[in-house]
């Protein structure tokens, strides 16, 4: 796919650049370009191009301000010691990205037209790449919309995807410290065949009245429990969970109604490398419940590409509440081994830098 540059821009002078990459907390500051693609049925993928940032012009009849048809992307760019700029496994990104188009009857852009836009963005606002100093990134975020101007439901006939970048800290205020959780047991996030499997604008949305109930208990995040049957644990409002014994195995919620989080599945080699059999299962909140009282369960974290791995602290219920496991040193360990590969200071035995 062939990317056209519009015109070149530069939205801040480089003495606020660097005071907005000492302290860019997350997803409020936006790169100087953009990037687009359009897909008709009759053009394919065309049109690519880097444009300078700014507000979108949208006909109130767009079909996604109507029907949401909306998937997106989380993942990350990473300045290492030698000035050098790196991505994270961006085919595993492309690659679910296409299975959620796939869910929400889009076309599928393919995986080499994906990185290779993502890599063009970069390589605009490589500048806006924060030094490689401390955990700071650019957060990369591509999306697709249904941009045809019609009321109809059916699959778009006019298809945009874009990628925006947005320099990037720690998710939540406070840097890495035990989340505090709240235990939905009124609201579910996907049931089986749903779209809890598709990273979509409406998969998040329906996570939010649950996460605002978390905010008024005083809690972080939200868990939410399956759909079914309401005793297994799926996963939190942007974020995969793990569950480590005393024994030393790990359990992760198995997928299916749950984001296929790309963190998750490199933890799960990762871990294995540390010496530790990880199990994928269905994970009932009883267990989670008697793990912590008996002591069994030592460590519970949480991971995403925002939120790269998070220990879990105390879990808030209508029925009480689930204590702090005892520890988070594998979880500080697993994170640490983590940003390492990808910040560059450890070797990618596992191939994942692009
Ligand atoms: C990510 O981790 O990249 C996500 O897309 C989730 C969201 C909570 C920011």
């Amino acid at each position: 796919m062939e990317i056209r540059t519009t015109e070149s821009a530069t939205r801040v002078d480089d003495a606020r650049l660097v005071e907005i990459l000492a302290n860019p907390g997350f997803g409020t500051h936006f790169t100087d370009h953009m990037l687009t693609v359009e897909w008709t049925p009759d053009a394919d993928w065309h049109a690519a191009r880097i444009e300078p940032y700014g507000p979108l012009s949208l006909d109130p009849a767009t079909a996604v301000l109507h029907y949401a048809q909306e998937t997106f992307e989380g993942m990350k760019a990473y300045r290492h010691q030698d000035g050098s700029i790196w991505l994270f496994r961006p085919e595993a990104n492309a690659e679910r990205m296409r299975r959620s188009s796939q869910r929400l009857a889009f076309p599928e852009l393919p995986v080499e037209d994906f990185v290779g836009a993502v890599e063009a963005l970069v390589r605009a606002d490589q500048r806006w790449v924060p030094p490689g100093d401390g955990e700071k990134s650019l957060y990369l975020r591509p999306f697709m919309f249904a941009s045809e101007v019609f009321l109809g439901v059916r699959p778009a006939q006019h298809v945009t995807f874009m990628v925006i970048a947005s320099p990037a800290g720690a998710y939540f205020k406070g840097g890495v410290k035990p989340v505090t959780l709240w235990l939905t047991e009124e609201y579910t996030r996907a049931g089986r065949g749903g779209m809890g499997a598709a990273k979509t604008g409406g998969n998040y949305a329906s996570s939010l009245v649950a996460q605002q109930e978390a905010i008024a208990q005083g809690c972080d995040q939200v868990v939410f429990l399956d759909a079914q049957e309401g005793n297994y644990v799926e996963e939190l409002g942007g974020m995969n969970l793990y569950f480590v014994f005393r024994d030393g195995h790990i359990v992760t919620p198995e997928t299916g109604t749950i984001l296929e989080g790309i963190t998750r599945a490199s933890i799960i080699e990762l871990a294995g490398k540390l010496g530790h059999q990880v199990e994928e299962r269905k994970f009932s909140i009883g267990e989670w419940r008697d793990g912590i009282a008996s002591g069994d369960i030592v460590e519970v974290f949480a991971c995403g590409t925002a939120a790269v791995v998070t220990p879990v602290g105390t879990v808030l219920s209508k029925d009480g509440q689930i204590a702090a496991p005892e520890s988070t040193d594998l979880t500080m360990r697993i994170r640490q081994a983590l940003v390492d590969i990808q910040f560059g200071r450890a070797d990618d035995t596992f191939g994942w830098m692009r």
